[in-house]
């Protein structure tokens, strides 16, 4: 655990490292086709930020229990959560050629096998999540909770609806009319955790269509993206036998800042460099999609970032000062260039 402000990215960057070397030993098995394991371990192993499983890893640590035993659990979000990203890319999907700095899969694989290894690694994860000396309770918590926010109700589900969504048409306001829309953010400020769009939205700043737009934008990026981080924090609770207030805080922190995430990615995908982010930016608007930037402007989808990182840290009370990773990390979330 960081002692203090200055040390928690190193602590990040320690529990990525462990993470890292856990992931390398995945799927090595020889039974597995060659080509398969390859296309899989391409994915697995390029490099990402290992954001999902650093979370299970801190949540674990704030709630008491040791990095070694939650290390299973964060191993399998990833391999969930790399799964959903050779998918995401395929040419019936966002149709995307650069991912963590790579070619996609189905660029060198062929779309066949790039299939199969989304397939074999979420399969795997399952495999991952029950292979710790875990008690079988706590095991089958986080398999339940891993398969509900992987799948239909899940990321599956918010992929359908940004399928949906695509081409609109959206209304939507420009950077220099969004003065009606900068209230979002303040209001979301003063009503504590919960996402409601009713508490996000105050009743005379938006009309009906416009509201009705944010309104599916926070549906679609809760639960495309933000439901496998709220699985994240939620299972690292559950490793650790955490009672069922740190593990409702923790999960809340998650949702808030599972949609933070989302909102920074839209917001990377206009002012994003490619390099830096190891995937093509300027995607989201080529497609299409629906997202934070089209509907309410960079400067207030920034500010609303800003506000569900605040309330994301006020979850976090009742740790104290052993949470300080967790609120280091939640800025990171919406601060990062990557
Ligand atoms: C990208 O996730 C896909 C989204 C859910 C927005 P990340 O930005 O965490 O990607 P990696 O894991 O670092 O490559
Ligand atoms: C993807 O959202 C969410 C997933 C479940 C993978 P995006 O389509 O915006 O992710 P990127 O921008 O391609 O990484
Ligand atoms: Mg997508
Ligand atoms: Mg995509
Ligand atoms: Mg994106």
């Amino acid at each position: 655990m960081p002692q203090d402000d200055s040390s928690w990215f190193d602590w990040y960057e320690q529990l990525r490292g462990r993470v890292e070397s856990r992931l390398r030993t995945c799927l090595t098995d020889p039974q597995i086709p060659d080509p398969l394991r390859q296309a899989a371990r391409y994915s697995l192993l390029a490099e990402g930020k290992r954001l999902r499983p650093v979370l299970v890893l801190m949540a674990a640590d704030v709630c008491g229990a040791s990095v070694d035993s939650a290390l299973p659990a964060a191993c399998a979000v990833e391999m969930i959560h790399t799964y959903s990203l050779i998918h995401d890319d395929l040419p019936a999907m966002d149709d995307d050629s650069l991912r963590r700095g790579r070619p996609t899969s189905h660029v060198v694989y062929g779309e066949a096998l790039a299939i199969l290894a989304g397939d074999t690694l979420l399969t795997g994860a399952f495999e991952m999540l029950s292979s710790g000396d875990l008690p079988h309770p706590a095991v089958a918590d986080c398999v339940r909770i891993l398969a509900r926010a992987a799948g239909g109700a899940g990321m599956v589900g918010g992929q359908v609806l940004d399928l949906q969504a695509e081409r609109g048409p959206f209304p939507g306001v420009t950077d220099s009319g969004a003065a009606a829309a900068s209230s979002v953010p303040a209001s979301a400020a003063s009503s504590g955790p919960s996402l409601s769009p009713a508490d996000l939205l105050p009743a005379d700043s938006f009309d009906e269509a416009l509201r009705a737009a944010v309104e599916r934008l926070i549906r679609i990026h809760s639960m495309k993206t933000g439901a496998l981080i709220t699985a994240a924090l939620e299972m690292g609770a559950v490793v650790a036998q955490a009672d069922s207030h740190q593990r409702r805080c923790l999960r809340h922190y998650g949702e808030c800042c599972g949609l933070a995430f989302q909102i920074a990615d839209d917001l990377l995908d206009v002012s994003g460099s490619g390099p830096r982010l190891g995937k093509q930016p300027g995607r989201d608007r080529e497609l299409g999609k629906l997202t934070c930037p089209d509907l309410l402007g960079m400067e207030t989808g920034r500010r609303w970032a800003g506000e569900l990182v605040k309330q994301a840290c006020d979850c976090l009370t009742g740790f104290g000062e052993r949470a300080v990773a967790l609120r280091h990390l939640a800025r990171f979330i919406v601060e990062r260039d990557h």
